[in-house]
Formats: structure tokens, sequence, C-alpha cells
């Protein structure tokens, strides 16, 4: 790991200096109102952790059956929060809305072609309610399996919710994931139904949602019973009788009454699944209630979610930040959001702006990746629609740099908006480390402080605090949460060692790096397992390995992570062919096969941006793949690391496309 930053430049010192103060008129209404209330909120976390937090959970849910405990450590790191409650998800996030909300739109949906629809709470109560009945009707039961591989319509949410409301566990597989992949997810989940649609449309075409889903069910998958289709695109597919059902004929015999069915706060609300240091993606296992809780709570204090506000998260369902920030945070607090389905390019590079003006957007949350895309298109793009409506920004998903940040504040939040970098994973459920809009002040690339309640730390190899300022180490949560994970989805012991092993069980390993500046801001420097972050997703090094030597023609493959202007990190893979290496590492016609062969296995995220073929692998005499070597190699650096325990020196050259 590298740390202290000795040789700092007078121009970074001077960067990270910048602060931005919190608007004044920003305190009025704010749930955290200034920093003296933060600072009253940290003290009362820190001298009752458990009770700080049992006291949000009575005021922010709505129980059935109240809790007595806090927290349940006797089975750590099982934490389990809010024992003997009952209550339900769903019901949270939609009936105790009815009373005052009822006409309130919930979602304003817009397709990539510009259809638009508005739904209320009334009306997204009753689809769900609807379809939840049409799930029991297919035989769904309490604690049974459902995969959810939509498009990004309110038809996901519903089916979400409906999950949620009949305690089935949902997990959504990314609509961008391949056959195979939604395979393997299905298999490891075990699940009994699943959702699905025709198809959707992206980037001016139609995705084959269902014919994916075909091609996964016709070679494994045996615990499927029914598939549900909705109808989005209406061009041809094949539809298996007995097995698949449109989605309008499930819910027509239906009634819009589907009483809540009522869970123990630590019941499973989903499974997702994630990128890890081994080939296979991991089921993450999230509850109901403590996971509930941290969305709700975030989106009060980070986002200082309003009554008037028009909220927009632009990710996918795919992925956490659309659980925790469309289909369950929102809704539990009455927001009205946007939801759209399409590329931020159709039919042009205005498209985000245009949706912000359109729908009066407040409150826009959305990944470096995009922005630095977005940033590249020319500052007269968005000076075309009016953001005046625009009153806080947010990020997520990988570091952003200063100077997207800047364009960001400049030209996006017109040096209004306050901008939340949240750090935060899958696994912890909700923001973690973020700035409170009122309360903190920012620094371009900072997320800034813990948030009350979260105990962060940076640690060195011995789990001791570092408290030198800007010396980087682990980040670790060293207190346990209410929206943390419970558990790898049928592999307990991988959780444990994957997240408690490290030190000793005592401390949360979250796998980034991070220092924290002379302030006490925390800076997250990358990952430190075989996990890159391409465009702001997660994806193991050892899955695209794994994809690669499924390949006929392909003996071993080595991918690594090489900076990337815009993705953050672009997929590099060193390539071992079985028989003759092409001459000079160059064979265009292969590496064009290679990469859709990659899409077939993962999805398109996951297709190398490049490929370099080599007739060996640089390893030491233990035969461990010398990693580091290969990303200082990617990314054109000269090579400063000890290669003397390398077998095979001259491999060198070949990997570097010398010769
Ligand atoms: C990275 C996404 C820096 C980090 C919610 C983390 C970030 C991984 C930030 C989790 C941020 C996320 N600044 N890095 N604001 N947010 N990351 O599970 O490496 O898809 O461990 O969750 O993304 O990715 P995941």
């Amino acid at each position: 790991m590298s740390n202290e930053r000795g040789n700092e430049s007078i121009d970074s010192i001077l960067k990270e200096a910048r602060l931005f103060n919190p608007p004044s008129d920003f305190s009025r209404g704010a749930r955290i109102p200034d920093a003296a209330a933060l600072e009253r909120l940290y003290e009362h976390a820190r001298a009752d952790h458990s009770g700080f937090w049992a006291e949000l959970a009575r005021n922010e849910l709505t129980w059935h059956t109240p809790f007595q405990t806090a927290l349940d450590a006797s089975q750590a790191p099982r934490y389990q929060w809010f024992k003997e409650g009952r209550l339900n998800v769903s019901y949270n996030c939609l009936d105790r809305q009815l009373e005052q909300r009822a006409d309130k739109t919930a979602i304003i949906f817009e397709g990539e072609q510009g259809d638009v629809r508005h739904i209320s709470y009334a009306e997204l109560h009753q689809d769900v309610g609807r379809f939840a009945n049409a799930l029991k009707a297919h035989g769904v039961h309490s604690g049974d399996r459902v995969v959810i591989y939509m498009p990004m319509i309110p038809e996901a949410v519903v089916a979400m919710q409906a999950c949620a409301r009949i305690a089935a566990i949902h997990s959504v597989v990314f609509g961008g994931f391949s056959a195979e992949s939604l395979k393997d997810r299905i298999e490891d989940a075990g699940a009994k139904l699943l959702i699905t649609a025709d198809g959707g449309h992206r980037g001016g075409k139609i995705v084959e949602l269902k014919a994916a889903a075909d091609k996964a069910l016709s070679h494994g998958c045996a615990s499927i019973e029914k598939v549900i289709v909705y109808q989005r695109t209406a061009h041809a597919i094949n539809m298996q009788t007995d097995r698949d059902v449109w989605w309008a004929d499930a819910i027509a015999p239906q009634s819009a009454q589907c009483e809540p069915e009522w869970v123990d706060s630590e019941h499973p609300l989903f499974l997702l699944y994630t990128s890890g240091s081994t080939g296979k993606p991991k089921g993450i296992q999230h509850s109901s209630a403590g996971y509930l809780l941290g969305a709700i709570v975030t989106m009060q204090w980070v986002f200082d979610i309003r009554d008037d506000d028009v909220f927009w998260c632009t990710a996918d369902v795919g992925w956490v930040t659309g659980h925790s920030y469309v289909a369950y945070g929102p809704l539990a607090c009455g927001a009205t959001m946007v939801i759209y389905e399409g590329a931020p390019t159709v039919p042009d590079t205005g498209r985000f702006w245009k949706l912000c003006q359109d729908h009066k957007i407040t409150i826009f949350y959305t990944a470096p990746t995009a922005i630095r895309a977005l940033m590249k298109c020319g500052d007269e793009i968005p000076a075309q629609y009016d953001l005046s409506n625009l009153r806080l920004l947010g990020t997520v998903g990988e570091p952003i740099n200063p100077e997207a940040w800047m364009w960001y504040h400049r030209i996006i939040g017109h040096e209004r908006c306050p901008i939340v970098d949240t750090w935060w994973q899958t696994e912890t459920g909700a923001h973690m480390i973020a700035p409170i809009p009122a309360a903190v002040a920012t620094k371009p690339g900072s997320c800034t402080r813990p948030l009350p309640g979260i105990v962060a730390d940076v640690v060195d190899e011995q789990g001791q605090s570092i408290t030198a300022p800007n010396k980087g180490g682990y980040l670790v949560i060293k207190q346990p949460w209410p929206s943390m994970l419970r558990t790898i989805w049928g592999d307990h012991e991988r959780y444990v060692k994957t997240y408690w092993g490290k030190f000793g069980g005592k401390y949360y390993l979250a796998g980034d790096s991070a220092r924290r500046d002379k302030d006490g801001y925390f800076w997250i420097m990358g990952r430190i397992d075989d996990v890159l972050n391409v465009s702001g997703h997660r994806l193991g090094t050892m899955e695209v390995e794994s994809a690669l030597v499924a390949h006929p023609r392909v003996a071993e493959a080595a991918v690594v992570g090489r900076p990337d202007d815009i993705k953050g990190e672009a997929v590099f893979a060193y390539v071992v062919l079985r028989g003759e290496r092409p001459p000079s590492g160059v064979d265009a016609v292969l590496t064009q096969e290679l990469r859709l062969w990659v899409a077939e296995q993962i999805g398109p995220i996951a297709k190398p941006d490049d490929i370099r073929y080599a007739d060996n692998l640089p390893k030491t005499r233990s035969g461990k793949i010398m990693r580091r070597l290969l990303r200082a190699i990617a990314a054109g650096q000269p090579i400063t690391q000890d290669t003397s325990t390398l077998e095979n020196e001259a491999i060198l050259l070949q990997l570097q496309g010398k010769v």
C-alpha cells in the first residue's frame, strides 16, 4: 500500500485547502441545520451508540410490533438490530404515505423515447398490491427468492416493493449483465420465480432481456418455476407455455389490496450480487428494518430531502444505489423521484440536463464517470437548459477528481449547490462517509467525515489508528451499524473471512484504502483487493480472468486496471494463448472475439479495453502473478519493482509490447 506523501506539490496542497462552506440559506428547514446540531448528534452517538440508532428506529420506522433490543452482538459478526420488532418495508414506503400524500407524485418516469408517466402514491400502492397478489398466486411465499431482470422502468420498483410486501427476498440482476451472469445468480440464490421484460430501450436499441433470460434458463436454473414478463417494447419474443406469463395477465384477476406480511427486523429484504476477489460474485444479504433505517436517515441527513423536492438518482435498480436511493429511500420519505430509462446520450448529450429542466429536479445524484463524460462534451451543452431548480448535487461510486468536482460545482450547480460526495458500498447499505450539506464545508475530492453513528477509521497493518495526517491505511468501520450486510448468501464463512478476518473480528474491513487530512477529512484512495472500479461499477479481476480462460484459445489470463480519464479504470488483460503467440503480440480479430466473449460471459461493462498477448505471465517462483508489475506496464509506467524473483525476466519486454 502506498502511503506518505512526502513530496506533495504546493499546487496540490493549495487545491486541498479549498473549502466550500455550506450556503447560508441551506440551514432553514434542514434536518441537520448547522455544525452545532451535527456535533450534538455525534456526541449522542458517541455516548450511546446503539441507543442512538434505537431512538432513530423508533422515530423513523412504522412498527407493527415494537422492538426491545437495539443491538444483539451475541453472534457477532452476525449482528442483529432491533430484535423482536416486526414491520413491513413496503408498508413503510407506501401505506404510511397514503394519509397525507395519496395524490402526491411518487414517480415521474421518462422513457428513452420521451414517453412520460406520473404515478401517485395511491396508484403505486395499488400497483404494488396487485402485483404482490399475482406473485402469491404464482406460488411465491415468504422467504422465497425472486430474481428481477428488468429495464429501468417503474415496474422494476413495483416488483421489488411487491416482493417486500409478501416477504419474498428479491435479487435484482442488472439488465446489462449477460445470460451467463443471470444464470449464475439465479442458481446461487435458488430463485423460484424470475421477473423480466420483453426488452428495454437503451442507447436507441432494444436490450433483449427476455432472449437473455431464455438462454439462461435453457441451460440451468432448475429452481425457476415461473417467469413473469412485462411488455415494454412489444417486439416479438418467445413465450414458453406453462412457464412464462405476461405481467398484464398475471395482474388482471388480482385485487389491489394486499395485506403486508409483517416480518422480523432481521428478515432478509434482498440479496444483491457484487464482485469480490474471487471469480464468483457474492450475494450480499440485507435486512429489513436496519437497512430501511439507513436509507431513510441518509435521505434526510445527506440529501436533506423535503416534501417539495424532486429527487433524481440516475442509478439503475441493478446496483445498490438504485436500491437505497430509488426503490426504497425516496419512497420511505414520501418524496417525488424521477426514473429515466435510457442512456445519457440519447438523442444527444444534453439529455440529463433536459430532464433536470423538464421535471424541475432539485436534487441530482450521479456517478463521477457520468460527470466526466458529460464534462468532455463542453460547457455549452448544459448552458442550453434551465438548471435553476437544482439545489443539491451528489456523487457516488468512485473518488471524484477535483477537476470534475469543480466543473459540476460551476457549470451544473452554478456555484450555488452543495455537492455531497458519498462514500459507501453494496455492503454498507447506505451512505457512510458524506457531508451534511448545511453543516459541513466540502473539499473537492473528499467525502468529508463519517455520518453520526458511523465509526469509521483509518488503521495500519496492526489495526492501530493512524493519526498522522495524509498517511494512508485501511478504511475500517469499528462499530456495527443498522444497514450493514448480514452475511453472504449461502456462505457465512466467506462473510466472516472477507470482512472481519483481517483484524480478528473487531473491525469491518471495507476493502478500500484511505487517508485523513489535518482537518480529519477522509480521502478514499482506491481498492486494496483485486476489484476494479470501471465507470463506478465493481468488477472482480478474477471474474474477467475466469471468463477469458473459458475461451477455447486462452490458456491463461491476468487482468488489471489501467487509469482511464472517463471510466476511472479500464480493463487491461494479459493473455497467454494455447499455441502460438501472434507476431508482435497483436491480433485484432482475436481481440475482438475475446472482447465479445467476455461481454457474453459477464456483460458489456466487463469487456477488456486492451488485450496483450504473451508467452507467459510474470510470476514469482511460488507461482504468484506479479500484479503490481502488470499494473505498472498497463499504465505505461517504468518498472521500478524488483524483478529479480521473476521466473522469466525476459517476458517483461513482451508484456510491454516491445517484442
Ligand atoms: C467505491 C457503490 C470514493 C469504493 C455505492 C467502494 C467510492 C466501492 C465512493 C463500492 C466515493 C463508492 N468515493 N470511492 N464517494 N463511493 N466508492 O459496492 O471503492 O458498487 O468500496 O457501491 O466503490 O462499490 P459498490
